[in-house]
């Protein structure tokens, strides 16, 4: 018979910059469920990828100096090296930028635009370029991006509108009646009462400022908006639209879309309508997880400075304490706090603690008392009976809370399962019973029940880490069928007889204050975050003497005038006042200010730099800005009181 299918998916990801934890999170919740239903018997595809398209990503390539296609091939290699570091079991990878993919979505457009479900009219609205998203005035807050606080750009343009009001009604209807389409129920509601109903706007589904795009072949000068694109991935990876199809009628509709709670609304809300207007069934579940957020309560991400590479972590406590704290920390749904004191505490709690030292005690027993052969189980006694039953419980329990996500209460149970055993030690102190030969039976079945509560551990414990139930299993010699779902259902799948290997200790005790010294000290020069291509790092410059220093003439400006430079979407130009005189400069700022917010501004202008011509505008000096490593810049100014003109020493 066939075996059920499984499918899910992460979201892909914007190879704008390296991945941090918060990224790596998601992929590792996937992995594990996807891991989890193979345990289960299920036939599984599990997709994950890249978003490669946008602006935003443009502007990186351009200030790198690089084709858009060059600067994100580079990154996707460390991602595709982060997830086979991380061991994530994906069976594909799409990037957008194949053609697989673009052709594909280019035909969805065409679609969409034949069947009148996408219409050609003119965009007005502001534009976060780091979110690639629009925005309507009332969105706003406080005048900037609602979901990343940073500045939008005011634009106009001709384009293509996806209609999404004409199917609110329908919308609104199927999420109401299909409970399980969105979760965690609380990812529902919000979408119903934050946009849904408030009313569904149509959609702009093409921008012609930029060509980083899939192209609209039917209108050059248009490219397809950035999430209509990346969306499409979860047909297209499967051949939805080729000539082999055959992936996309096993697998589709998917079972669930894992993604993070900030893009819930594009999953339940576009996603949705597309497929409807294209008669595809739809997704299972589009399940919202928390964020991973910094010790300061703020959500990890590149753009700010709590960012947590995962590889200096797995390089340094290694893969599966990695995959064990991020699932097991903080329920699934819901935000949770990374710190590098809880990670270690964890390791040394769970797993050198509890897990290890379970381990390797029964396995030193096994050796010291039965020259390491398992020894048979013999009758059992009432003390036997909490383990025995709590054994017996195990996997319903932790079926229910896997097949719900519930990572960290199933790994809670395994847990106290694994306390139990250590508990089950101190109650029959196998110490005591090896001293007396009458008792050799008796200490024969504790070792027994240990060993196989162990590997039961190991089978359990599949999904969350990759090298840790092997060490465990070939210790055990444990093999193939001890290692399946079905071994876990009956006690007793080891067989006596066989020799163990104990070996060294799974996990090592690690001292508290020396790691969080070495976690917020430099990156070592051996780690591979070290050698990666250091695209975040800050070289510090050479040594300058004050000479040097000196030969800088920085004065106070004001910005008089500001506008847009044509045919670039990065420089504006601007006119300053520097005391008497009058300058022109051209800044690239323009992703981060527009030029009405740059009007009055108090700016450091580099005032004896060698004019330049940038555009064909002769730029005189430049004005100093701050930036971080997405690129978001801000102004450098002095605080107020002095006049424009005056000299910055
Ligand atoms: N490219 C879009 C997704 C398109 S899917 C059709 C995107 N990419 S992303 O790289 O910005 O984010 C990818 C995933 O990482 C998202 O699910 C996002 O929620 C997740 N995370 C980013 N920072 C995170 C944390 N700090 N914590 C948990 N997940 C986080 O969005």
């Amino acid at each position: 018979m066939d075996k059920p299918t499984f499918y899910i998916t992460t979201p892909i990801y914007y190879p704008s910059s390296n991945l941090h934890i918060g990224n790596a999170y998601c992929t590792v919740a996937a992995d594990a469920m996807a891991r989890y239903k193979r345990l289960r018997g299920y036939d599984v595809y599990f997709l994950t990828g890249t978003d490669e398209h946008g602006q935003k990503i443009q502007r990186r390539a351009e200030e790198a100096g690089v084709t858009p296609q060059a600067f994100v091939d580079n990154i996707v290699d460390g991602i595709q090296k982060l997830w086979k570091l991380m061991d994530i079991s994906n069976d594909d990878f799409i990037r957008t930028s194949e053609p697989r993919h673009t052709r594909v979505v280019q035909k969805i457009f065409k679609q969409l635009y034949d069947q009148g479900d996408i219409y050609k009219g003119y965009y007005e609205g502001w534009y976060c370029t780091p979110c690639e998203s629009f925005f309507t005035e009332t969105q706003l807050k406080d005048g900037m991006c609602p979901d990343c606080g940073r500045p939008v750009e005011r634009t106009r343009e001709e384009a293509y509108f996806l209609r999404l009001s004409k199917y609110q009604d329908w919308l609104l209807d199927y999420i109401q009646t299909h409970p399980d389409f969105i979760q965690p129920v609380s990812r529902a509601n919000e979408m119903i009462n934050n946009f849904i109903k408030p009313g569904l706007e149509d959609l702009c589904v093409s921008r012609t400022s930029f060509s980083w795009g899939i192209p609209v072949d039917f209108d050059p000068g248009h490219v397809v908006y950035v999430w209509v694109d990346a969306l499409t991935n979860y047909i297209t990876a499967l051949g939805w639209g080729s000539e082999d199809d055959s992936l996309y009628q096993k697998y589709w509709p998917a079972d669930i879309h894992l993604v993070g709670k900030e893009i819930v609304r594009f999953h339940s809300i576009i996603w949705p309508i597309i497929l409807h207007i294209l008669g595809l069934p739809l997704p299972k579940q589009i399940f919202g997880h928390g964020w991973l957020l910094g010790v300061a309560g703020d959500k990890i991400s590149k753009s700010r400075s709590n960012c947590v590479d995962p590889v200096r972590l797995c390089d340094r406590y290694g893969v599966d304490a990695i995959r064990y704290y991020l699932l097991r920390e903080m329920p699934f749904g819901a935000d949770g706090v990374f710190s590098n004191e809880a990670l270690v505490n964890r390791i040394n709690a769970d797993l050198a603690n509890d897990l290890g030292n379970l381990v390797h005690r029964t396995m030193a027993m096994i050796a010291k008392y039965f020259d390491g052969v398992l020894p048979a189980a013999a009758a059992v006694e009432p003390v036997d009976d909490a383990l025995l039953s709590m054994a017996a419980q195990l996997p319903e329990k932790y079926a229910a809370d896997m097949d719900a996500m519930h990572f960290s209460n199933a790994l809670t149970s395994l847990w106290a399962f694994v306390s139990e055993c250590n508990r089950y030690i101190d109650l029959t102190a196998p110490w005591v019973l090896a001293k007396d030969p009458a008792k050799r039976d008796r200490l024969g079945t504790v070792m027994y029940h240990l060993a196989e509560a162990i590997r039961i551990c190991a089978v359990l414990l599949q999904p969350f880490m990759t090298t840790t139930p092997g060490k465990i299993f070939d210790q055990l010699q444990a093999g193939e069928a001890q290692r399946t779902w079905e071994s876990v259902l009956r006690f007793g799948a080891l067989e006596a007889g066989v020799k163990i290997i104990p070996s060294a200790a799974l996990f090592p005790r690690l001292d508290l204050a020396e790691e969080l010294a070495a976690m917020t000290g430099p990156v070592p020069e051996t780690s591979a975050e070290a050698q990666a291509p250091a695209d975040e790092a800050v070289p510090a410059k050479p040594e300058i003497t004050y000479d040097d220093f000196a030969k800088l003439d920085l004065r106070l400006a004001k910005v008089l005038e500001a506008e847009d430079v044509k045919k670039s979407d990065k420089l504006i130009k601007l006119t300053l006042k520097v005391g008497e005189e009058t300058r022109t400069v051209v800044s690239g700022i323009r992703g981060s200010y527009t030029a009405a917010e740059m009007v009055g501004k108090m700016v450091v202008l580099v005032y004896n730099l060698k004019p330049a011509k940038l555009r064909g505008i002769m730029s005189e000096g430049m004005i100093l800005c701050a930036a971080d490593a997405e690129h978001n810049l801000r102004l450098v100014t002095a605080e107020e009181g002095l006049p424009d003109g005056v000299q910055i020493s």
